[in-house]
């Protein structure tokens, strides 16, 4: 089960950066072209919400399986004084969190706009945002 749902979250995560750097781009562009805001713009900002939001079940459901759990049971509050444990049991999740929580308020911002300026305008500064945070935690020295 672990090793599964480790695979899965580590593939999954190629899709997330994938769909989130699309999104971007296509926000910022739609923005700086001053375009209307289409159904595949729509579709575009969609797949990142919910790609995003499946990683962020798999890994809340990964991190209680993980062995780097025990180290909380081992070390207590001594898992803050090792790089590794530190970025897997606490900043991975939470900056990974924030991140999600940035590009799900992106979205439902850009629903309450009317204007395609604006809606693009909020998907391409939250999302970015989201995706910065997101990029700024993996753990590139054991990924890939
Ligand atoms: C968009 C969000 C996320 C992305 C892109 C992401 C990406 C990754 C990547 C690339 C790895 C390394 C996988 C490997 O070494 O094969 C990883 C590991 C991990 N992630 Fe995430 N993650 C996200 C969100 C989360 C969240 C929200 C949690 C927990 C609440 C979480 C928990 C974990 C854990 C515990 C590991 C370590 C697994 C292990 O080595 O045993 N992740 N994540």
């Amino acid at each position: 089960m672990y090793g599964i749902l480790k695979t899965i979250h580590s593939y999954w995560s190629f899709l997330v950066l994938f769909i989130l750097i699309i999104a971007s781009f296509n926000a910022f562009i739609g923005r700086f072209t001053s375009r209307e805001f289409r159904s595949k713009d729509l579709r575009i900002s969609l797949f990142g919400l919910i790609f995003s939001h499946i990683q962020l079940v798999i890994g809340i459901v990964l991190y209680f399986i993980t062995p780097w759990f025990n180290q909380w049971s081992e070390l207590g509050m001594g898992v803050m004084k090792n790089n590794e444990s530190r970025l897997y049991l606490v900043e991975h999740p939470i900056i990974n969190i924030l991140a999600i929580i940035l590009i799900t308020m992106g979205w439902s911002m850009h629903k309450r706009q009317s204007d395609s300026s604006k809606k693009f305008l909020r998907i391409a500064l939250f999302y970015s945002l989201g995706l910065l945070l997101v990029l700024s935690r993996i753990p590139w020295n054991t990924w890939i």
